[in-house]
């Protein structure tokens, strides 16, 4: 019988293609209070709330990272506000922000609790957030998030302004929708301070009657019209993730575009996502995963999450599988970034 007490060890997560892990996302809700038609259908059945990972497992997992080297903790969803609670994990993270161990402590939000919470996520150390917000405009908007009332996510942004958090805006590039926006968001984000990003729209869930590729509109064409307008110098700077940044020379503004289908970023990969019900996706485009919720309630001892982390780590692939060089979606992802965190 092997009687060695098992070790907690802090050697930091390299998978086989020699990538340090520093960076996890985690999804704390698939819950949210819009049903954006990209994201979600009309009527979603949510999970059960025992399949949910509770405040504190979702302490002590992120934590086990943390200690195995993880330095940027992004928190999404569905929408992370409208997780009960919710401020009490974020309060709880701000311990590894006090102790150096966690460089950054941020999430990805619709905005539309930000009122209401900003000064809090302020004061647990967060420092900037990433909005989602695809329109300015009242009726459009009210049609792509089918539930979402504008008015109230730009006050939840000027709250975030208010309480000193930088607003980056995520705007998913969208055909025959905002593109006649493009220079009237570039515009409001250059006045208001905030920058932007824009995200090609990606295959994910069942796609149903509403076939995305007919929304699909190439960032590459984004980019050349703001080439017909500004001076685009490109940027060498990359985050480790897929995207890429330009900086408008006439306005200083620098705009991110993120195209998780046309261009090939993996090579540069540092994270890997977490599912509220704690299985972990070492790809964002692939279907492989590993549960960490049973090593999690399997006792109050680290040591078989710990194993059940580094054996998923190991298996981290070295690259995505969308394509959308055929007709037909192939790589489509059967699951919804309310699921997998945005
Ligand atoms: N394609 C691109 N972005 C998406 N998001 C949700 N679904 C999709 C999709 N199919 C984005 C939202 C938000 C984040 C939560 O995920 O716009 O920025
Ligand atoms: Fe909610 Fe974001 Fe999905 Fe829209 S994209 S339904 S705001 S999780």
């Amino acid at each position: 019988m092997d009687t060695r007490v098992p070790q907690l060890s802090s050697a930091p997560l390299i998978d086989p293609f020699a990538r340090a892990i520093s960076y996890l996302r985690v999804s704390v809700t698939d819950r949210c209070d819009f049903r954006c038609v990209y994201c979600m259908s009309e009527n979603m059945t949510f999970l059960p709330k025992a399949d949910l990972l509770t405040l504190e497992e979702l302490d002590r997992l992120c934590s086990r990272f943390v200690a195995m080297g993880v330095q940027k903790l992004r928190i999404t969803g569905g929408e992370p506000l409208v997780r009960k609670g919710i401020l009490t994990f974020f309060r709880a993270m701000s311990r590894h922000l006090d102790s150096g161990a966690l460089q950054e402590l941020t999430l990805t939000t619709n905005g539309s609790q930000l009122r209401k919470h900003a000064a809090e996520l302020a004061e647990c150390g967060v420092r900037r957030i990433n909005v989602s917000l695809d329109t300015l405009d009242d009726a459009k908007f009210a049609d792509i998030t089918r539930w979402g009332r504008l008015a109230q996510v730009l006050d939840g942004i000027t709250a975030a302004k208010e309480a000193g958090l930088r607003v980056k805006i995520n705007a998913v590039a969208l055909k025959g929708f905002n593109e006649d926006e493009q220079f009237s968001l570039t515009d409001w984000c250059a006045r208001e301070g905030h920058d932007l990003t824009w995200i090609e729209v990606m295959p994910m869930g069942d796609l149903g009657n509403e076939n995305r590729l007919d929304q699909y509109w190439a960032l590459s064409d984004l980019r050349a019209r703001y080439a017909q307008r500004f001076t685009v110098t490109d940027l060498p700077e990359r985050t480790g993730g897929p995207a890429r940044y330009v900086r408008l020379e006439e306005t200083g503004q620098k705009i991110g575009f993120i195209t998780p289908l046309t261009h090939n970023f993996c090579e540069s990969c540092n994270r890997v996502r977490l599912t509220c019900t704690g299985e972990l996706y070492m790809c964002l485009g692939q279907e492989d995963m590993a549960d960490l919720r049973a090593p999690l309630r399997s006792g109050p001892d680290d040591a078989a999450l710990e194993q059940a982390i580094r054996n998923a780590i190991a298996r981290k692939p070295k690259g995505h599988d969308f394509d959308y060089s055929r007709q037909s979606v192939s790589g489509q992802m059967s699951r919804h970034m309310s699921h997998t965190g945005g």
